[in-house]
């Protein structure tokens, strides 16, 4: 089969990585990938929600799978235009309709989804310019902090957690009177904040029986100790020490189980990943947020534990036959680092050149922000540069493994998180 994916992120790599190890894999194409997915795969300089150019690329290269890494053309409605296009229609698109992908692109669609099918999360009001002073009122009345989230996807930076009322007042007219985040903003969900711990779950599903998949957990802050500011991610491992198998059956039977029965009930369209943060507090768990498709750094960590040919289970999503297959978890610990250009999640130089000395057994590397610049050097290219995932029996082993394998990479301002996964050892 010829396969296409969409994007250019670690996550791209570590997907290109495992398709191209898939004995239904002839020709795998990235678009539009980066320096990482080029040793695997052939990049495509295409965007992903350029859909005129997909069309014209998936014909001329005879494409027969597509997989959409990133949240932005399923929200867009890639799996419909396929769907809808007779020249296309043939072409399975891994991931949900435009319909399911608002179970990520509407926060207060995914809210509206957990309360109709009693999907325990934390309790919530939508407020829009129509009811803004009842949600002044509201959030006079919540206990502190209280968590101010933007309806549609602001680039993970929608969520705010207020620890005064005056805070939580001022950021919501911001929102909604000032555009803050946009047309993403015209509508907030105001949360109760939960205490707990965070953990990302993910399923495979044909819209009818799933997959579970290892289970991680993301390290989201920039500094050691979950300090300091939001990233896109700084680290990850796999599996979580502390999804016991009782935590585990409770994720299913409350919260994986009737998500996908609600959206057979609700007659949403959804083959593909689902991406459930959840958080546990005090042994309950409850969903934060859902995505409709793998997490990144996760991906990284997760996919490397998965042993079944992943072409194979695609192909059994799109012939709804996911109930055959069973998934072979491998019994090896993943911890995944993050290299990162120093000053990232604020401002920060690229264009660096980028080294790396030669890898031992069960150590990888995925590339992120990186490119070849015009002398044909590899190069910075973006704020987190590389992912390096090591495996081995247990965490603290896995983890010294990827320090091991970051020493060996070498570009200037290299910045990484020495801690992941210490919390939990
Ligand atoms: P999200 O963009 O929905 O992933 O939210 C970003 C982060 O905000 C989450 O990973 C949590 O750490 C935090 N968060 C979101 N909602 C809540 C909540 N209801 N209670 C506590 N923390 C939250
Ligand atoms: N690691 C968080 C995400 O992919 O959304």
């Amino acid at each position: 089969m010829n396969i296409l994916i969409l994007g250019s992120g670690g996550r791209e790599h570590a997907f290109a990585w495992k398709i191209a190890q898939s004995k239904w894999c002839d020709k795998l194409f990235v678009a539009p990938g980066n320096a990482g997915t080029a040793s695997v795969a052939t990049n495509v300089n295409m965007q992903v929600s350029d859909f005129a150019a997909i069309e014209k690329f998936c014909l001329e290269n005879k494409i027969e799978m597509v997989l959409p890494a990133g949240e932005e053309s399923l929200v867009k409605g890639i799996y419909d235009y396929f769907l809808n296009n007779k020249l296309l229609k043939h072409i399975p698109v891994i991931g949900p309709s435009m319909n399911g992908a608002q179970m990520e692109g509407s926060k207060a669609f995914a809210k509206a989804f957990m309360l109709r099918h009693n999907i325990p999360t934390a309790a919530y009001k939508e407020i829009t310019q129509q009811n803004f002073e009842e949600g002044k009122k509201y959030l006079l009345n919540s206990p502190l902090p209280i968590v101010l989230k933007a309806d549609g996807l602001a680039a993970g930076k929608g969520v705010l957690i207020c620890t005064s009322h005056e805070e939580a007042m001022d950021e919501l007219s911001q929102m909604i009177q000032s555009a803050k985040f946009g047309d993403a903003s015209s509508k907030v969900v105001i949360e109760q904040f939960l205490k707990g711990i965070e953990l990302s779950v993910f399923v495979l599903t044909d819209g009818k029986n799933y997959l579970l998949l290892p289970n991680a957990k993301d390290y989201k802050r920039i500094g050691e100790g979950d300090t300091g500011l939001n990233t896109g991610g700084m680290g990850a491992i796999s599996p979580v020490p502390f999804a016991t198998k009782e935590l585990m059956q409770k994720v299913e039977e409350k919260i994986i189980r009737p998500t996908i029965e609600g959206l057979q009930k609700d007659k949403i369209v959804y083959k593909g990943f689902i991406y459930f943060g959840l958080i546990n507090v005090a042994g309950e768990p409850f969903v934060i947020e859902y995505n409709c498709r793998m997490g990144d750094p996760e991906t990284e960590a997760v996919l490397p534990r998965i042993e079944n040919d992943l072409i194979g289970l695609f192909k059994a999503v799109a012939d709804e036959k996911l109930a055959e297959q069973t998934l072979h978890e491998s019994p090896k610990v993943a911890c995944t680092v993050v290299l990162a250009s120093g000053g990232y999640p604020n401002e920060f130089e690229k264009g660096f050149e980028i080294e790396i000395a030669e890898l031992k057994t069960d150590t990888i590397v995925f590339h992120a922000g990186t490119k070849f610049n015009e002398q044909n050097k590899m190069v910075t290219a973006g704020g987190r540069v590389m992912m390096v995932t090591a495996l081995d029996d247990n965490l603290k082993r896995a983890l010294n493994k990827a320090m091991a394998a970051v020493s060996g990479i070498a570009f200037q301002k290299k910045y990484y998180r020495k801690d992941i996964g210490l919390d939990v050892c």
